[in-house]
């Protein structure tokens, strides 16, 4: 029975190591998308940012972010670092673009980037690919351009507000329809 042991202690550790790994929901395809978004950040003066290591749990430890428990999918993203810091929001700003990774972003519900004032460039296309999204706020930035026709794909939104940029166009007219 003594040698049965070390055995079961094996046993044990791999068990936790298995649950810690599971509660870590990450999902790795959301966590470089992300990142990717991260990249394209020149300048964070207030360290919005700076618990999107990649080194942790993108899930549980970065500011703004939440994820679907069960699939470990990120569902919202807003205003990282609207809760930490002695920083109040509305004198925070990021400076940097919007990278069409965040389109990978499948299960995406929620993407709250706005009055973070300095997130210039064109809207991505490929924010148009997430077809789940329910709210769409990146007003109060310098963002340019028009508004992607892709746009129309997403049927699901709710609240879109993109006021206080400098965009040109208007909305895909198909947006309007009902589904
Ligand atoms: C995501 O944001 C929505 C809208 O604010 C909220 O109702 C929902 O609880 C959030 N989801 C998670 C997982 O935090
Ligand atoms: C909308 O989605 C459909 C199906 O996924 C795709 O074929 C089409 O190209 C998309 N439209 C735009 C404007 O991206």
């Amino acid at each position: 029975m003594d040698n049965m042991q070390p055995l079961c202690l094996v046993f044990l550790f791999l068990c936790s190591t298995l649950l810690l790994q599971w509660s870590q929901g990450c999902h790795p395809h959301d966590r470089s998308a992300l990142l990717t978004f991260k990249a394209g950040i020149t300048a964070d003066p207030s360290g919005l940012l700076r618990s999107w290591d990649s080194a942790t749990d993108c899930c549980s430890a970065w500011d703004g972010v939440a994820c679907d428990a069960a699939t470990g999918r990120v569902v919202n993203v807003s205003r990282p670092g609207l809760f930490s810091g002695p920083d109040f929001i509305s004198d925070a700003s990021i400076a940097g673009s919007l990278s069409p990774a965040l389109g990978d972003l499948f299960s995406l519900r929620l993407l709250d980037l706005s009055n973070l004032k300095q997130l210039a460039g064109p809207i991505p296309p490929a924010l148009g690919r997430l077809s789940r999204l329910e709210h769409l706020l990146l007003d109060s930035n310098q963002l340019t351009g028009c508004i992607p026709s892709a746009f129309a794909n997403l049927t699901r939104l709710r609240k879109l507000s993109l006021g206080n940029n400098r965009l040109s166009g208007s909305l895909p007219p198909s947006m309007f329809t009902s589904p």
